[in-house]
């Protein structure tokens, strides 16, 4: 297998969710599930079919409480293609005797082939071979291709192809209590010999949806003009296509679908749309072919040239590809967020997360524009954060933790603990922290890019709303002299409240203070650097005034951070006066220990009474800013931060850590980089095992972890090749593992195609021959260089001691 490959041996029921989850192809428009297209959603299977940014709400009545719920929907499965020989049963895996099975997944061309070859109750033996592919450039079109060959037999065989809208959301076990039916209304017709159409809506979001199929069939290779029996209800319609089959013959059909909602721009209506653009498209060959060129340019753009390990590479591939399924440049006219996971299941209902901080770098680099269009999705949710800061008697704007179609919080308020079977009350809303995250992706776009229009005219305005949020959420509290910050949850979801006490949140997050510190700083700055004419505007649209900002400048002075013990940053206000875990006899007793906080709520426990966090939390800051930021941002609030601060708060925090977020290993790996280069490394391993090995036990199946995904990318290039822009330069401080061998990547800068190669301290950079276009900086220790199109710098630091305990 090449490490363009990827892919499943055998039939293993158990292990089926994973690999659909795994082998899901998308386009940023839409994903399908890597399911048989013979199945329907059961104990093993579960096709599923999301739209980018297609929300519907739904109320339930869960533990006496009526509970709303907005999800993105699970649309028609376009899939359902189905056979049978004679008139047999109709296929099903489990009841034939199955000879060989094959998933793999072609990574360079975006292709999903399945191999199969099974012996019947009748004794025949039958070989298929199954490709799709969901088009990267005409993103409403997707095609499934099923060739059988009658090995030891002839007969009749005939094929059952259509769209089943019988679908509902009932991917994740823990939400089955809620009310899943999302689609209502459905209408079927054909609207040519060839071809079925499907429709629906959405119940509550009144989305439209349809989605036409076009079947042709083929044997040995020539098309075939028989009947097409209609098989047709409300919400399935199919045709039923025999054709007659010699032994070692072949029979092949070829289904093209067009799949459309009423949200999509340049559309009439979409049916009309659908059944034209079903009549239109081109064989099933030729779409592969514009397919692939399509993903052909896609890598060439994100080239990603390693050579450490097969498996290691393959994963890296795996994450760009599936990153670029759920976002790509299909998404950049589209008004959608990064979903948590991917649009490859259910979990976390398709909503958006801070998860944007942990993948905006990898597409800022190489896809500007898709980056900024995934910031607008922010902005044009801007005035309802800010009605949200209105409803909590706060100015600003105030960014949901978790945010779906209107930008409304969409957090649960009840969660199933599956351990324990109990609804409880969620907290973890008072993640404030999102709007940070927010903020920090805006600036950071704007150093990598710098696109002044965009933080002119929207960057600039969310990161100010944002500012004066955060800004209002400190109070002064006389008798330290210092701002603080009440009642909030950090990173680390264990901790939404203090033991014994009834008002949720937990006070003084460090990471919440010092980010807003940054914050406060940043927001400063960033009006100063303005236009005068926008800064005038700005100001007066927003009612800034003198006092506000000289409070901005006053917390970047006087947040409390708390500490404790030598130089531990407090991971909250009393974070170690909380009781140590006995973290050993856990892993005893219990093995995995990742969900411990499910553990010790099925115990009867709490994890709010423990030293014991989620995920990295303080360790964020190490991750967000450099060493020198953060000491000047400490500094400036005067708490001086000794040298020795950083390792220490990583071991102290190490110890505490559970990582049940696949995002840990991420931070983890980041802040490791620069010391203990192997537990790096095997940080960096965890985070592309996540879901290739699905280190969270079953959480693979319900979708991708995107971030972790896109992390693993990120720690290639700005953390391990040391890529970073700061100061209006490409900065290269390589600390390159040279055990993963060498690294080329490909990256866009001020609108330079560079060529970057880097191998242990040294880097090479080449810009792109072509038309004039203004010289980049890169620096690299002291050294700057401008470089024009079509030139070359290598810069090294071997000299420079590698500072690293591990070797
Ligand atoms: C993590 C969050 C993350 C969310 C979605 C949670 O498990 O704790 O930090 O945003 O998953 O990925």
């Amino acid at each position: 297998m090449s490490v363009w490959q990827f892919g499943f041996q055998g039939f293993d029921p158990a292990d089926e969710g994973r690999r659909e989850a795994l082998c899901t192809l998308g386009n940023g428009y839409f994903a399908t599930r890597g399911a048989a297209p013979e199945s329907t959603a059961d104990d093993v299977h579960y096709p599923g079919t999301y739209l980018a940014g297609c929300y519907n709400r739904l109320t339930t009545q869960v533990a006496g409480r009526a509970v709303e719920d907005e999800s993105l929907v699970n649309a028609p499965n376009w899939l359902l293609l189905t056979f049978r020989v004679d008139d047999g049963p109709w296929f099903d895996l489990r009841r034939v005797e199955v000879l060989d099975h094959e998933q793999e997944l072609d990574l360079e061309r975006g292709i999903l082939v399945r191999r199969l070859r099974f012996r019947d109750d009748g004794g025949r033996t039958t070989r298929v071979v199954q490709r799709r592919f969901v088009h990267m450039s005409a993103p409403h079109l997707a095609g499934l291709d099923t060739a059988l060959v009658a090995e030891d037999w002839s007969g009749r065989i005939t094929f059952r192809c259509g769209i089943d809208g019988r679908v509902t959301n009932s991917g994740v076990a823990r939400y089955h209590a809620l009310d899943s039916q999302h689609l209502t209304d459905h209408h079927t017709f054909q609207p040519a010999p060839d071809t079925v159409v499907l429709h629906t809506r959405t119940s509550q979001s009144r989305v439209r949806i349809a989605e036409a199929a076009r079947a042709r069939v083929f044997v040995d290779g020539e098309p075939v003009d028989v009947a097409h029996t209609l098989i047709q209800q409300n919400d399935l319609i199919a045709h039923d296509i025999t054709v007659h089959l010699d032994q070692r013959s072949e029979a092949r059909i070829e289904k093209i679908i067009a799949l459309r909602t009423s949200r999509d721009p340049a559309t009439s209506e979409p049916v009309v749309e659908v059944v034209d653009e079903a009549r239109c498209a081109p064989g099933f060959d030729e779409l592969c072919r514009s397919h692939a060129l399509a993903w052909a340019r896609l890598h060439r753009e994100f080239h990603c040239g390693l050579s450490m390990s097969e498996e290691a590479q393959r994963s890296v591939r795996l994450h760009l590809f599936h990153l670029l399924q759920t976002v790509s440049p299909n998404s950049s006219d589209l008004d959608v967020g990064v979903p948590a996971r991917g649009l490859h299941g259910e979990a976390y209902r398709g909503h958006v997360f801070w998860d944007e901080l942990f993948v905006l770098p990898t597409l800022t680099l190489r896809r500007p524009r898709l980056a900024r269009a995934l910031l607008m999705y922010r902005y044009r949710r801007l005035d309802r954060a800010r009605r949200a800061a209105a409803e909590a008697g706060l100015p600003g704007a105030m960014f949901p933790w978790q945010s779906g179609s209107n930008g409304r919080e969409e957090s649960q308020q009840l969660h199933l603990n599956p351990r324990s079977g109990r609804w409880l009350p969620d907290h973890t809303h008072l993640q404030r922290h999102v709007g940070i995250a927010i903020a920090h992706n805006i600036h950071h776009y704007h150093r990598a890019t710098g696109d002044d229009e965009f933080r002119d005219e929207f960057g600039a305005e969310m990161l100010l709303e944002i500012t004066r949020f955060f800004a209002a959420l400190a109070h002064y509290d006389r008798s330290r002299d210092r701002y603080v910050i009440r009642g909030v949850v950090g990173p680390d979801e264990y901790h939404t409240a203090y033991p014994g006490r009834e008002d949720p949140g937990i006070d003084n997050n460090a990471y919440t203070n010092v980010m807003t510190a940054w914050l406060c700083r940043t927001a400063a700055q960033v009006l100063h650097e303005l236009p005068a004419e926008r800064h005038h505007q700005l100001v007066e649209q927003l009612d800034l005034r003198h006092g506000e900002i000289d409070r901005w400048k006053r917390i970047a002075q006087r947040m409390y951070v708390p500490f404790h013990g030598d130089g531990i940053i407090s991971q909250f206000e009393g974070y170690n006066q909380l009781d140590e875990l006995d973290w050993d006899g856990y892993r005893q007793r219990y093995g995995d220990i990742h969900r411990l906080d499910r553990i010790l709520e099925a115990e009867g426990d709490d994890p709010n009474r423990y030293q014991a966090s989620k995920q990295a939390d303080v360790l964020m800051l190490f991750y967000l800013l450099s060493a020198e930021e953060l000491a000047g941002l400490l500094d400036g609030l005067g708490y001086p931060m000794p040298t020795g601060t950083i390792p220490a708060n990583i071991e102290y925090y190490l110890q505490r850590t559970s990582h049940g977020s696949t995002l840990s290993a991420v931070v983890h790996a980041w802040v490791l980089a620069r010391s203990h280069r192997h537990r790096a490394l095997e940080f960096f391993d965890h985070a592309l095992a996540a879901d290739v090995h699905d280190t969270q036990r079953g959480t693979t199946s319900e979708g991708i972890h995107l971030a972790a995904m896109s992390g693993s990318i990120d720690l290639l290039q700005r953390c391990f090749a040391g890529i970073e822009v700061r100061d209006g330069a490409l900065r290269l401080n390589p600390q390159w593992p040279t055990e993963l061998g060498d690294l080329e990547l490909t990256l866009r800068y001020r609108g330079q195609p560079l060529a970057i190669t880097v191998t242990g301290r040294t880097a090479t950079v080449r810009t792109a021959p072509g038309h004039a276009r203004p010289p980049i900086t890169c620096a690299c220790g002291d050294r700057t260089v401008l470089l024009g199109a079509g030139e070359t710098a290598r810069f090294s630091l071997e000299h420079r001691p590698w500072q690293d305990d591990s070797t």
